[in-house]
């Protein structure tokens, strides 16, 4: 939430390369935009309402070395051209950015204006640069300053900060992401994310919490926030390039995500095989194994609740991140909590992380993020390997989570090899599936359905979190109401629901489960229900039959692909952008 990025080095187009910069993390939030360049004539900040994609970054290539950047995803104040970022204090000598909330602003904001500071937006980012002004009154050092003000907030924060007298760049983080991005030729950048700076450079250090950064361009000093102790930080070079972020030859990143979903199985299964045994025996032995994520990851989770039962016969429990802390009572040394997270930072999930540490309980992240606080945080981490995922809805994420997590399962079986072979097969089955045919049919059902208010979808066994992740991806890119329910919960309230004609998506594979959601099914039919069958063989309640391939233990993953495409044929025939909806921000930072 909310996208940062800042430059400092010998490049004299800093404005452009923030702006270029900032298009690649408007996946981060994209109501309003800003930029702030040092040049001759002193610091000049633009800002303005709308989306960073639109804006020709040319516009700033005025001489300048040194340039900040933000694009944003509203949490307090609404979204107008005063509450966008860079905010500036009083005489404009100090300029910020920020990702996160600060708890306290409105005690520091008060306190702020008893001494005689005029505010401009209602954000609570604004208390930065006023608070930094403050502080700059007991100093000259803008560094020192900016540590004392840090010191002052409360919440989760991420801020680069520069001053109208100091060639530096001075960032902090807590609870928010920063890293810097290192160009022997050029400079520094610090971003929220690596796409910010893949144009230049692939080498990276990673900002921890309560660390602070310093930059004049030539070097860079990382120091501890309490202590000012200077922290050492290793240089490591990410795999993720500047070609995976671009749309190619399609129009939405969604697209192109889903339609990645070839390679990307795959990629996820192709892990070092000692580890995923380790873990198993790790799972094997722990009292107590939780699993947590949020949103579609969560559904990921809940998915491999019955991969862990069907396949394994071994107990685990689920709750979405943000309700994980009611269950620490059931958390000891012994037990093992299990994150899944595409981002690697979302706020829940780190939360989630920090109460099962508080009980001394191991922590595995299965991430997609490189390098992601998540993924640096947890005492095992497994990448599943996607690729950065740019759509705000996720895709290929979660079918790479349910891949791994079902490894896992057939380890813990001791099968490791039938696991591997099971999803091998599945992914070649999916590159077969996604040909061109295959996606106009789908398109040819969501032209049926695209002016329907309601739609509901169900499932069983582990196409129940299949059919809650169909509404998710429904909902948040077309706005259809869409609800998923377990099949055999129609009965008891849901059923009422349905009138003529209303569409009902029945996710189904060639299980010992599938009678039961064909009668299902069945039941819907009889109340009007148009159903739309996802399945690997045909039945006469369909009134559309989207055939998938039978893949066995791995129907969920296959079944839930010809939805994700469902949803985005539906939000562009309804005008809708897939890949930036309303509200929504990939990156999900604060709580
Ligand atoms: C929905 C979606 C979200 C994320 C959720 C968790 O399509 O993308 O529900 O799954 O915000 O994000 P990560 O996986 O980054 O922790």
């Amino acid at each position: 939430m909310c996208g940062i990025i800042g430059y400092i080095g010998r490049r004299t187009d800093a404005g452009f390369l923030v702006i270029e910069g900032l298009k690649h993390l408007e996946y981060r939030g994209y109501d309003s935009w800003g930029v702030a360049c040092k040049t001759e004539k002193g610091i000049e900040v633009t800002k303005d309402i709308g989306r960073i994609s639109g804006v020709d970054a040319k516009r700033f290539l005025a001489p300048c070395s040194l340039a900040v950047a933000h694009t944003r995803w509203a949490t307090h104040g609404g979204v107008t051209q005063e509450n966008a970022h860079p905010h500036t204090c009083c005489d404009g000598s100090v300029v910020v950015v920020h990702n996160g909330i600060i708890e306290n602003y409105e005690c520091l904001r008060d306190e702020l204006k008893q001494k005689g500071h005029t505010f401009r937006s209602t954000t609570d980012s604004e208390v930065v640069p006023h608070l930094i002004e403050e502080e700059m009154k007991g100093t000259k050092d803008f560094a020192a300053a900016v540590r004392k003000a840090c010191l002052k907030f409360e919440g989760r924060f991420a801020v680069v900060a520069m001053h109208k007298d100091s060639r530096m760049l001075v960032a902090a983080r807590t609870g928010s992401p920063l890293i810097i991005g290192v160009s022997k030729n050029d400079g520094y950048f610090i971003a929220s994310d690596t796409p910010a700076f893949h144009e230049s450079t692939a080498t990276v250090q990673y900002l921890d919490d309560g660390e602070m950064v310093v930059t004049d361009g030539n070097s860079i000093i990382f120091s501890d926030l309490v202590t000012s102790l200077e922290r050492r930080k290793r240089e490591i070079e990410i795999t993720w390039g500047a070609a995976q972020s671009k749309k190619g030859k399609y129009e939405h990143f969604m697209m192109k995500e889903i339609m990645e979903q070839k390679d990307s199985i795959a990629r996820a299964v192709n892990q070092d095989e000692a580890a995923i045994q380790t873990l198993a025996e790790a799972i094997r032995d722990a009292q107590g194994t939780f699993l947590c994520g949020c949103g579609t990851a969560a559904k990921a989770c809940m998915a491999a609740e019955y991969f862990f039962s069907v396949i394994a016969g071994h107990h685990v429990n689920f709750a979405p991140a943000s309700e994980f802390k009611l269950f620490h009572r059931f958390l000891k040394p012994e037990s093992l909590l299990i994150v899944v997270s595409q981002s690697g930072e979302t706020a829940d999930v780190l939360e989630a992380m920090k109460v099962a540490k508080s009980k001394g309980s191991k922590v595995l992240a299965i991430v997609n993020s490189e390098g992601s606080t998540i993924a640096r945080e947890a005492d095992y981490t497994l990448q599943i390997n996607a690729g950065p995922e740019r759509a705000v809805a996720s895709t290929k994420a979660l079918t790479g989570q349910m891949a791994v997590l079902m490894l896992i399962a057939y380890a813990l079986l001791g099968k490791l090899q039938k696991g591997r072979t099971r999803l091998l097969e599945t992914a070649a089955a999916i590159n077969d599936m996604l040909n061109p045919r295959y996606i106009d049919f789908i398109e040819g059902i969501a032209e049926k359905i695209k002016a329907d208010k309601d739609l509901y979808i169900i499932g069983k066994s582990w196409n129940f979190p299949m059919a809650l992740e169909s509404a998710i991806k429904i909902q948040e890119v077309s706005y259809i109401h869409a609800e998923g329910f377990a099949g055999g919960e129609l009965k008891h309230g849901p059923i009422a629901l349905i009138d003529t004609g209303t569409p009902c998506i029945v996710l189904a594979g060639n299980d010992e489960v599938r009678t039961d959601i064909l009668s299902n099914a069945i039941e819907l039919k009889a109340r009007g229900g148009f159903i739309i069958g996802v399945s690997p063989v045909r039945h006469d309640v369909f009134d559309e039959w989207i055939k998938v391939p039978d893949t066995d233990t791995a129907q969920a993953i296959v079944n839930i692909i010809p939805i994700q495409v469902l949803a985005y044929f539906l939000a562009v025939k309804r005008g809708k952008d897939p890949d930036m909806p309303r509200n929504l921000a990939k990156s999900v930072t604060v709580k």
